[in-house]
């Protein structure tokens, strides 16, 4: 099917409410009332967005920033959910919206890699991802509570170089380069 041309809208107060319907409708996981208010109150707007079709809410994308665990002083990218209205699937929204904060992580130097959770019965979003280059990692098991299965698949992209990563603690010694200009 055709690409469909989206625009990027933000998450406010005033629209999460359309959220709430966005993932209802889509995700067989129910988020708490303080899942939502996190969302506003912690995370911040900069990976939080709707896919705004002739002013319609039609998907969204919400992933947070978290440190690294194994590497200080740098983040990750954590994808908390990114859905599409059933009608309009299959026309490159998710992957407009994912590449949308995908760019913007790329540009921020301490988020080194992508990460997330799928149930590991959704072959679509598995699919999905793999289709953006993301690798499986492992499974874990018990991940979610009252939907069956519990399990999930965790998937993952880096968004470095490692040689690029590695050098940010090389002290380069250019003198003799910069002697020559
Ligand atoms: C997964 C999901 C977000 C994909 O959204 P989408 O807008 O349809 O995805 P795109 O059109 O950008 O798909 C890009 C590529 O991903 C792969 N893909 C997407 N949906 C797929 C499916 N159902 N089966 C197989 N591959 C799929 C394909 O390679 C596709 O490219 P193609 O259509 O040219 O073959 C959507 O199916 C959805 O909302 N599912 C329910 C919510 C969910 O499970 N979210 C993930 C967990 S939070």
């Amino acid at each position: 099917m055709q690409e469909l041309k989206i625009e990027i809208g933000d998450i406010t107060p005033a629209n999460i409410q359309q959220l709430k319907v966005i993932n209802v409708s889509t995700l067989p996981v129910r988020y708490t009332d303080k899942f939502y208010n996190d969302l506003l109150g912690l995370y911040g707007k900069q990976y939080m967005k709707f896919a705004v079709w002739h002013g319609f809410n039609i998907g969204a994308v919400c992933a947070r920033v978290e440190k690294h665990e194994a590497k200080e002083n740098f983040s990750k990218l954590y994808i908390m959910t990114i859905n599409v209205i059933p009608a309009y699937r299959r026309r490159k929204i998710a992957s407009t919206l994912l590449n949308h904060i995908l760019e913007k992580a790329a540009k921020d130097p301490s988020i080194l890699e992508v990460y997330l959770h799928v149930q590991t019965s959704n072959s679509d979003a598995k699919q999905f991802y793999i289709s953006h280059g993301f690798t499986e990692i492992g499974i874990v098991e018990n991940y979610y509570k009252r939907v069956d299965p519990t399990s999930a698949y965790i998937l993952k992209k880096s968004l470095k170089d490692d040689h690029v990563v590695s050098m940010d603690f090389v002290k380069v010694d250019d003198s003799a380069e910069s002697t020559q200009e």
